[in-house]
């Protein structure tokens, strides 16, 4: 394993992510981490993240100085090589010029750690402070024309700073740098497979579960399906899959999965059809965050009710993925003050806020993952690419993209619109291609004329968007022929609707959905 050691940089879990693409595992720890602690996870490497800070700032955050005797290889990044050079007795200064986008590194030192870095090639800069002269025992390995210490090495010691950093893209050859450290300097082996993966998941899930009974809450997207083909795997009718319908899904989706997970994969799953309930514990509601606090509120009540007739059950499974377990963890440095900031961890409707008391001990076998990670899990263990592959959807589903009171007639609207859309979307093959693609229904009333008819009906927005992770997002430019299509076959299939209006809007300032 390889340990990141988190100063604050937007790019520490980039570097773990980095890494384990190199199948070796790695974990973002906090700064504060001690060297007793470090002992015990008896890491191969250690890698100092960049940070907001300058190290000679009241307050910035310092690494415990004992790990430069653990005699472990370490790498620092960026403010992590300014650290390393501080504590061991050189000097950081701020930059006469600080470096920001783009560099050529000409490389002084071929071998080691810039093995196969192409001399000249670019690495990704972002910094104001520079090393103005190095410990003892410290060579420089590579320089730029504004930084003259860009690389640096105490290789008795094991001990290497870059000033760039490798793991955006940016950097052409930050793979290249990032596999000598892990592989050569740190002795590694690429071990951190999807198969071993399972195999040892399922090892631990049958030790831990015993002979118990476990709870999931199927929603049907990647994660809790993967989870719940993971559980299954290890554990098979000791686990209790529940899907709540609320609802408030897409047309023919709770049939689907139920079909899906009873038929094809064997995996028998207890359908509780809640929809009345839902849609009258939202009715006349039309404030957003009304309408999610309601929504979730009777989700837990419905689950409670459900697996108590259910259970009892001693475990309840959840898919917290890896990202969640760092922003929960205490890692978060103010840039100003050097003080850790309480980070927020996103609390949606679903399993992640449910009651302490239901007195369920928790099992999260995901925890270690990254999204992408969870996908080739779950692809490897026999799940479909349509749940693969599936748009993120949120908790609280149509009920949040139909603006205004829920009804039964806006719903029926909305899911027969947004049938069309994933129809053509699919048919054009532009699934893929996009992060989400989907249909809101709004509240008001227009003037339309169809044959000799003046209509007054409801508008549809269609919502499509990429993006990398959701936090932010551009309007899709999609074929105008296709916009065309989609909008004939709603306004002549859906009835209650005679205008489509396209979203382009990018998030932000707007937001994906649109409550
Ligand atoms: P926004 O609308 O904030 O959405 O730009 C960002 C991403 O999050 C999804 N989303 C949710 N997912 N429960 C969820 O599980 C929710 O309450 C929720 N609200 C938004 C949204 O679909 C988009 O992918």
């Amino acid at each position: 394993m390889i340990v990141i050691l988190d100063f604050g940089s937007q790019y520490s879990e980039l570097i773990a992510r980095r890494i384990r693409e190199t199948q070796v595992y790695s974990e973002v720890l906090s700064y504060r981490t001690s060297v007793e602690q470090l002992k015990q996870l008896n890491p191969k490497g250690i890698i100092l993240s960049g940070g907001p800070n300058s190290v000679y700032d009241p307050g910035a955050p310092h690494c415990d100085p004992g790990i430069w005797q653990l005699g472990i290889p370490i790498l620092g990044v960026c403010y992590g090589m300014q650290l390393m050079v501080q504590q061991l007795g050189g000097e950081v200064k701020r930059a006469e010029r600080g470096e920001y986008g783009k560099a050529s590194l000409i490389i002084d030192d071929p071998t080691d750690l810039l093995t196969n870095v192409e001399d000249g090639s670019t690495m990704w800069m972002s910094h104001g402070d520079s090393c103005t002269s190095l410990p003892e025992g410290f060579e420089i390995l590579a320089h730029t024309a504004n930084t003259p210490c860009a690389a640096i090495a105490n290789h008795e010691k094991h001990l290497y700073g870059v000033q760039f950093h490798p793991e955006v893209v940016h950097s052409v050859c930050g793979l290249a740098l990032i596999r000598n450290f892990v592989y050569h300097i740190c002795d590694c082996e690429p071990t951190w497979t999807t198969a071993a993966f399972v195999e040892q998941s399922v090892r631990e899930i049958r030790a831990k579960v015993g002979d118990k009974r476990v709870l999931l809450a199927l929603s049907g997207g990647v994660d809790s399906s993967t989870l719940a083909f993971l559980l299954h795997r290890a554990i098979e009718d000791q686990l209790t899959c529940m899907f709540i319908d609320q609802g408030f899904m897409r047309k023919y989706e709770p049939e689907r999965l139920v079909k899906l997970f009873h038929e094809q994969f064997h995996i028998p799953v207890e359908y509780v059809n809640a929809r009345d309930r839902f849609l009258q514990a939202i009715a006349g509601v039309t404030d957003p965050e009304e309408k999610r606090r309601r929504i979730g509120h009777e989700f837990i009540r419905v689950f409670e009710e459900e697996s108590r007739k259910l259970g009892p059950f001693d475990y309840l499974a959840q898919g917290t993925l890896y990202p969640d377990v760092i922003e929960s963890a205490d890692t978060n440095v103010d840039p100003k003050t050097g003080e850790r900031v309480a980070v927020k961890i996103k609390s949606h409707h679903n399993v992640g806020g449910l009651p302490k008391d239901l007195r369920f001990k928790l099992i999260e076998p995901l925890r270690k993952l990254f999204k992408d990670e969870v996908r080739k899990v779950g692809r490897s263990i026999g799940l479909p690419e349509e749940i693969v592959n599936r748009h993120p959807f949120p908790g609280p589903g149509l009920a949040i993209r139909i603006l205004g009171e829920v009804t039964d007639e806006r719903l029926d609207i909305l899911r027969d619109a947004d049938l069309i859309v994933r129809q053509e979307i699919n048919r054009h093959e532009m699934y893929g291609e996009l992060w989400q693609a989907f249909a809101v229904l709004l509240p008001i009333r227009s003037v339309g004329v169809m044959g000799d008819q003046r209509t007054y009906a409801y508008p549809i927005v269609l919502r499509f968007v990429k993006s990398e992770d959701g936090m932010t997002a551009d309007w899709a430019r999609v074929p105008y022929d296709l916009l065309e299509l989609i909008s004939n076959r709603i306004v002549n299939e859906v009835s209650g609707v005679n205008r489509v209006v396209y979203d382009i809007t990018s998030k932000p300032p707007g937001t994906i959905e649109w409550e």
